[in-house]
């Protein structure tokens, strides 16, 4: 169903994860049209054929909507697949909380910005782009700690809660564009412990064999992309492919 996508619109596109990926799908569809949004500047993928545009954005912020919106119109259908790849774990006063006590308000407020409202932005901006008919692969990349059924060891507050928050965006967009298009999927992926500079600080502490490269963990989670339907739409997925719990 969405294996064969002809324009991909891939958001936070400088991160370690979101370039392994705009490569990975390159590899697999030299011809693709590649949209990229970034606060930065994303270099051209060798090998490249294809169409390349880009929008120097931050999503994080409300005017990126209008923005993106007015970016997208400048193309005749929406994209294939988006794939949004923001996200912030820690900063070079931050990380993650290791109990209530260093919580602080300024610090969840900025988790949520990151993880939760550049997905929301985007989201906003594609909506009134979406065709009826066309086919639409929406994946936002979140993260296993998010996931509530699956905590059992705590902390991480405002990682976990603003992951959390996005995997609930996730399955409300599910449900509402579910209703609008003939053929959509809305879901979010646990990538894996991934080589990037969002997990360079906590790669200590992992067991040999635990820390994926970005090109795997991008080969795995186009992998799964590739297989998914509507019938997956509204679910978090592991990297392997497996669904994990809300
Ligand atoms: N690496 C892992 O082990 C791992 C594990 C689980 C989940 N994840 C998730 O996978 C996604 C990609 O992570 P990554 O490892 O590739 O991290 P990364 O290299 O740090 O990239 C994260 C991207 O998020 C955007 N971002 C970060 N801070 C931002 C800010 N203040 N304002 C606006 N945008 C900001 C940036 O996009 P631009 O600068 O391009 O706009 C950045 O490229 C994230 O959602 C992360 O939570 C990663």
């Amino acid at each position: 169903m969405f294996d064969q996508p002809r324009m991909v619109l891939l958001a936070g596109a400088s991160g370690g994860l979101a370039r392994a990926i705009g490569a990975e799908i390159v590899r697999r569809y030299p011809d693709i049209t590649l949209v990229t949004l970034s606060r930065g500047t994303v270099d051209r993928v060798p090998g490249h054929a294809g169409e390349r545009r880009h929008l120097t954005v931050s999503l994080a912020d409300e005017h990126s909507i209008r923005a993106v919106e007015t970016f997208l119109s400048e193309f005749s259908s929406p994209p294939d697949w988006v794939i949004n790849c923001c996200g912030l774990l820690h900063d070079e006063f931050h990380g993650p909380e290791k109990s209530l006590a260093q919580c602080e308000d300024d610090w969840l407020i900025q988790s949520m910005r990151i993880n939760l409202l550049t997905h929301m932005h985007l989201a906003q901006a594609l909506d009134r782009k979406l065709q009826r008919k066309q086919p639409l692969l929406w994946v936002s990349l979140s993260a296993k700690v998010g996931s509530i059924g699956d905590n059992e060891l705590g902390g991480w507050y405002s990682y976990r809660i603003s992951k959390a928050s996005l995997n609930m965006l996730v399955k409300n967009l599910s449900i509402e564009w579910g209703r609008r298009l003939e053929n959509s999927c809305v879901v979010a992926i646990h990538p894996g412990t991934t080589d990037t500079a969002l997990s360079k600080p906590f790669q200590g502490n992992l067991a040999p064999g635990k820390l994926y490269s970005p090109a795997l963990s991008a080969g795995r989670i186009v992998d799964v992309l590739q297989q998914l339907a509507p019938a997956d739409s509204g679910n978090l997925f592991f990297w392997d492919g497996s669904r994990l719990p809300w």
